[in-house]
C-alpha cells in the first residue's frame, strides 16, 4: 500500500500512522519477584508536582563527595544545572567505592572475537590498579589535568573503558571516536574539541581478521595537522602486549606504547579529583542536520546519576546479574550502559570484542551460555541479522535472560516477537528503549516489572521524562488519535547533554528553537526539548517512534547526516551536485544512497561509482557506504534551485513519486525513476512491503535541506 503526498507539502499533524494496536504482554512472576523496583508507589514518587526533586533518588545512589545544595538551577534557559554544589568523582563511584564489597568480583569479562582465545576477566580491585596506573600515566607522561580534552579512537578492548576511567579520575574530559570510524573523522573531531592527546590501539580482531588501526591514527593526526591542531602525543595500547601488530611505523617523539610506559607506573596511584557537578566529564559526537557533527557534552553529576538509576530501575541490574550489553562503547549507549551505568551499579559487564555473528550465528548463544549471561542488550539491527542468520540457534543453548533491552531504532512487532519468544524463551522481559546521544539516557521505556511490554513501542516516559508531541504548529497531538508528531520532553533531566561543545547557540537552535515560545522567557516551561523524531501516543500513553523528521538517515541504529555523506560525496572530483537519501533495508532498517550530477566534461561510469562510495568510507568510516550510487546528468529542483530528496528518497524505495509538476525540471524525474528501479528490479532489490512509517519518512524527507 502506498500513499502519495498530492501537494507536497504534508504537515506532521497530517501524517496519519496506520499500524494496528499490538497485544500487551507482562511480566513473569519470576522476573517481578527480584526486581529492583517493582512497587508502584514509584509513581507516586516521580510526579510533575515533585519536579526537580524526584531525581534526588537518583543521585542519592552515587557517593558525593560534597551534597549540592540547589538540585535544579535552571536561571539560564536552557542551559540547565543539576545537582549545583555538589562534587565527585566518576572513577571513584565506577571503582573504588566498590572495592569493600566487590574486589573480587569480575567489573569486565571481556570476550575475545577468537573463540579459542582466554577471556580476560577484570575485577574491581584489578580495574582499580589500571585505572590508577593508566592515570598517574595520564597525569605525569603526557601532563593532562583537569578540564583538558583527549580523543580516544579504541576499540572493544578494555583498554577502552580504562583510558575513560583514568581520564575521569583526573577530571580529564573524553572524547571517545567509533572504532570504526575513518581517521579523517577522528582528525575532525581532535581539532573540534581541541586535544592534543589520542590514545587508540595497534589491531584489532574483526570478521576473522586483524584490523589495522594504529594507521588510522596517522590519518588523524595529519588530518588534525592539516586543519590547524597539533597533537603532541599518540599512546599506542598492543592488543597483544609487546607485539605490535600494525604495519604503521611509530613516529619517534610523538608515538609511545602505552605497555612500555606503562612499566613506571607499576603500583602507583591516583587520588580522584573531586570534580564539580557541573563538570563535563565526556563529548560524545553526533550527527545532525549540516556536515560538522556536534560534540554533545554530558555532564559528571547529573549524567552519572541517570545513568546509574536508569540502570538499577530500567535494566534491573543487580550486583549478582551478569549483564551483556552487545554496543560498541564508541557509541552512547556503550558509555552509558556498558560503561557508567553498570558499573555505578557495581554491575559484571561483558564486553565482546568482535561481530556478533562469527564464526557463525550461534556465538552470541554460545558466549551467553559459557558466561551464564542474565541480561542482555542489543539493537533491532543485530537481532534482524541474527534471526535471518539462525532462527533455530538460540534454542540449541542452555541460556536463561531474565532481561532483553532493545535500543537504537523503530523493532518491527514480528521482529520483536522473535526477540521475545525464540532468543528471551518467552522467560524474559523486553525492554525497547527510545533515546539518544543528546539524552544520557532513557526518555522512553517501560519499568519491567510495573509496566506491561507492547511490541514495537517504547513505552510510556521513563520516570521523571514528560513527553508531548507537536504538530508543526506546536499544537499538541492527542494520544490514540494516530496522528504523527514532533516528540518533545518537556521538562528538565539530569542526563541531558549541557551544551553542544563550543557552540552554544547550535545547542539552542538544533534543540530549542522550533518549539520555544519566548526566547527571552526564563522559565523551563517555555524550553521543551525537540528530539528531532516522529511519534504517535496511543490511548494507553505509549509512544510509538516512527523516525527522524530531520535529514538523519538511521543505519543500524548510528546516525548518519545527510549533509555528511553528501559533503564527503562531493569531494570527488567529478562531481557536481550530490543528495543523500534512506532506502529500506532488510537487516538494517535503512541505508543510504546517493543521487549524484556530474561536471561537465565527465562521463557516468563504474569509476565514479566506486569513487563516490571510497570517498564515503575513506572520510566517514564504512558504516556509511552508500548502498547504490545514482549518476544522472540532472538532480530533480525546486523552482528555487533545491534538491527534492523527498522524490529521489521515493525512487530508491518504490514508492509513488507524487506531484511532481512544480519541479523546475520534471523530466528528469521519470529518466532518473527508469534507471533506478529498472537496475533494482534486475538485481532483485525491490522492497517487499513498505511500512507506513517509511512512507511517511519520505514523505517528510529533506525538503528544506
Ligand atoms: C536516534 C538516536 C539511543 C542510543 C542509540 C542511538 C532512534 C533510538 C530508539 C528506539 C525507536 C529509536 C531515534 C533517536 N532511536 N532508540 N528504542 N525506538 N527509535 O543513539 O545515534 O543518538 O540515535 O535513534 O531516532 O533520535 P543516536
Amino acid at each position: 500500500m502506498t500513499q502519495t503526498n498530492q501537494d507536497g507539502d504534508v504537515s506532521e499533524a497530517q501524517i496519519a500512522s496506520h499500524w494496528r494496536e499490538e497485544e500487551r504482554i507482562h511480566p513473569g512472576a519470576a522476573f517481578i519477584s527480584q526486581a529492583n523496583m517493582a512497587d508502584p508507589s514509584v509513581f507516586e514518587r516521580f510526579t510533575e508536582d515533585r519536579f526537580p526533586e524526584y531525581y534526588r533518588e537518583y543521585a542519592d545512589l552515587l557517593t558525593w563527595d560534597k551534597y549540592w545544595h540547589t538540585t535544579l538551577d535552571t536561571s539560564e534557559p536552557p542551559f540547565w544545572k543539576w545537582f549545583v554544589g555538589g562534587k565527585l568523582n566518576a572513577s571513584y563511584n565506577c571503582v573504588d567505592r566498590h572495592l569493600d564489597e566487590h574486589r573480587n568480583k569480575a567489573a569486565f569479562i571481556w570476550v575475545s572475537e577468537l573463540e579459542d582465545e582466554e577471556d580476560r576477566v577484570i575485577t574491581y580491585q584489578e580495574l582499580y590498579v589500571r585505572v590508577n596506573e593508566f592515570a598517574a600515566l595520564l597525569r605525569d607522561f603526557a601532563g593532562l589535568k583537569a578540564g583538558d580534552r583527549v580523543t580516544l579512537h579504541m576499540p572493544m578492548m578494555p583498554e577502552l573503558p580504562v583510558a575513560m576511567l583514568a581520564c575521569a579520575r583526573l577530571g580529564v574530559i573524553h572524547s571517545q571516536v567509533f572504532g570504526g570510524f575513518s581517521g579523517a573523522a577522528c582528525g575532525d573531531r581532535i581539532v573540534d574539541s581541541g586535544s592534543n592527546t589520542l590514545i587508540t590501539m595497534d589491531g584489532y580482531h574483526r570478521s576473522g581478521g586483524m584490523l589495522d588501526h594504529k594507521v588510522k591514527a596517522d590519518e588523524a593526526v595529519a588530518h588534525a595537522e592539516a586543519n590547524g591542531a597539533k597533537v603532541d602525543k599518540v599512546l599506542v595500547w598492543r592488543r597483544y602486549k609487546g607485539q605490535y601488530q600494525s604495519e604503521s611505523p611509530m613516529v619517534e617523539g610523538r608515538d609511545y606504547f602505552v605497555d612500555d610506559l606503562l612499566e613506571e607506573y607499576t603500583g602507583r596511584r591516583v587520588e580522584p579529583v573531586s570534580m564539580p557537578a557541573e563538570a563535563p566529564l565526556f563529548l560524545m559526537y553526533t550527527s545532525g542536520t549540516t556536515a560538522k557533527p556536534k560534540g554533545a557534552q554530558h555532564s559528571t553529576g547529573g549524567y552519572l546519576s541517570y545513568v546509574a538509576g536508569t540502570s538499577k530501575y530500567y535494566q534491573d541490574i543487580h550486583p549478582g546479574d551478569v549483564y551483556w550489553c552487545m554496543a560498541d562503547i564508541g557509541w552512547i549507549t556503550g558509555h552509558s550502559y556498558i560503561v557508567y551505568g553498570p558499573l555505578s551499579v557495581a554491575a559484571t559487564s561483558v564486553m565482546y570484542e568482535g561481530v556478533p555473528n562469527y564464526p557463525d550465528a550461534g556465538r552470541a548463544w554460545r558466549i551467553a551460555e559459557r558466561l551464564d549471561v542474565n541480561i542482555f542488550h542489543t539493537a533491532p539491527t543485530t537481532i534482524r541479522m541474527l534471526r535471518k542468520a539462525g532462527p533455530d540457534e538460540p534454542a540449541k543453548y542452555d541460556y536463561h535472560f531474565k532481561h532483553m533491552t532493545t535500543v537504537g531504532e523503530p523493532i518491527e512487532p514480528e521482529v520483536w516477537r522473535w526477540y521475545y519468544e525464540e532468543v528471551g524463551k518467552k522467560e524474559a522481559v523486553v525492554v525497547d528503549t527510545y533515546w539518544q546521544t543528546e539524552t544520557g539516557g532513557f526518555l522512553g521505556a517501560t519499568l519491567p516489572a510495573l509496566q506491561a511490554m507492547k511490541p514495537g513501542s517504547c513505552g510510556p516516559g521513563a520516570l521523571g521524562i514528560f513527553p508531548v508531541i507537536y504538530d508543526e504548529d506546536s499544537n499538541e497531538i492527542d494520544p490514540g488519535s494516530g496522528k504523527a508528531g514532533n516528540i518533545c520532553v518537556t521538562r528538565p533531566w539530569p542526563g541531558m547533554m549541557q551544551t553542544v561543545w563550543g557552540d552554544p547557540d547550535r545547542f539552542v537552535e538544533t534543540y530549542f528553537r522550533k518549539f520555544n515560545k519566548d526566547p527571552d522567557s526564563k522559565s523551563w516551561r517555555d524550553w521543551p526539548y525537540f528530539t528531532g523524531d516522529g511519534a504517535t501516543q496511543s490511548e494507553d500513553g505509549y509512544y510509538r517512534i516512527v523516525g527522524r523528521v530531520d535529514d538523519v538517515i538511521n543505519v543500524a541504529g548510528h546516525r548518519l547526516g545527510t549533509k555528511e555523506l553528501e559533503s564527503a560525496a562531493l569531494t570527488v572530483q567529478a562531481v557536481s551536485e550530490a543528495a543523500a537519501v534512506p532506502a529500506i533495508d532488510e537487516l538494517r532498517g535503512r541505508v543510504p544512497e546517493m543521487y549524484v550530477s556530474l561536471k561537465p566534461g565527465y562521463e557516468a561510469g563504474p569509476e565514479i561509482v566506486a569513487e563516490v562510495k571510497g570517498a564515503i568510507s575513506t572520510i566517514i568510516g564504512p558504516i556509511a557506504r552508500p548502498a547504490h550510487v545514482w549518476v544522472s546528468a540532472d538532480l530533480p529542483k525546486t523552482r528555487s534551485g533545491k534538491i527534492m530528496r523527498r522524490v529521489t528518497a521515493a525512487i530508491s524505495n518504490f514508492v509513488d513519486v507524487g506531484d511532481t509538476t512544480t519541479l523546475a525540471n520534471p523530466e528528469v524525474v521519470e529518466e532518473i525513476r527508469q534507471a533506478v528501479q529498472s537496475a533494482k528490479v534486475a538485481a532483485g532489490q525491490v522492497p517487499k512491503d513498505i511500512p507506513q512509517a517509511m512512507i511517511d519518512e519520505i514523505r517528510r524527507f529533506g525538503e528544506d535541506a
